[in-house]
């Protein structure tokens, strides 16, 4: 991918995400629209997965057909919100390996705290996408990153729902070669980290703990 950021404006990703932020809509609708969008995301992130061909008789000719190439993507889910994008990409890349980071966010210093993290293996041999929703100040998402590459990844991308400004200049500061796909890129954050206009808690709102 050429460009750092990509911002999916596609009607029907804007049109869902409209319906994700506003807040009287429902758990159970807001994880369904989530599940929507992320395949119209994972459609922009795979754009570039390289091709190979196969041999494939149709019922009239044998043709050389454009197939995947390569070891299978490994998707990696940034517990817990990352888990709401998982699914749906997973929906559209059944085969693909995954992985968990757990990270929580330390509502005082904003610093991202580690808890968890099991990977596939062959990092290095994969394209592999961070998934987590929201990329606020970038500090989880930065420290994310930071684990898959010690862990080999060398071919990143990260897929996120919304963004905001200071998340993406922090990622490309820490890491510039990983480009990231999003639905929105939002005005700024508030004082406790929120992305505004945003749409609040994205764990809270998917899983409906608030
Ligand atoms: N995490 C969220 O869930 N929402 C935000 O606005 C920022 C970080």
């Amino acid at each position: 991918m050429k460009d750092h950021l990509t911002v999916v404006d596609h009607p029907l990703v804007q049109h869902k995400l409209s319906l994700m932020r506003d807040e009287t809509t429902s758990t159970a609708v807001f994880r369904q629209l989530l599940r929507e969008i992320s395949q119209l995301l994972a459609y922009e992130i795979t754009r570039e997965l390289p091709m190979t061909t196969r041999a494939v008789q149709t019922p009239l000719t044998e043709m050389e057909a454009p197939v995947l190439a390569g070891k299978k993507l490994a998707l990696v889910s940034i517990l817990r919100a990352g888990n709401g994008l998982l699914d749906g990409v997973l929906e559209l890349i059944p085969s693909a390996r995954v992985g968990f980071v757990g990270l929580y966010r330390d509502e005082e210093t904003l610093e991202p705290v580690q808890y968890y993290f099991k990977v596939p293996e062959g990092l290095q041999d994969r394209m592999v996408i961070a998934v987590d929703p929201m990329l606020a100040t970038g500090n989880s998402s930065v420290a994310a990153i930071d684990m898959l590459k010690k862990a080999g990844a060398n071919n990143l991308r990260f897929l996120c729902l919304l963004a905001a400004p200071e998340g993406v200049a922090r990622m490309k500061e820490a890491h510039p070669d990983v480009p990231i796909v999003t639905a929105s890129l939002d005005e700024r954050l508030n004082d406790k980290g929120y992305i505004v206009p945003g749409l609040g808690d994205a764990g809270d709102r998917m899983f409906g703990t608030k």
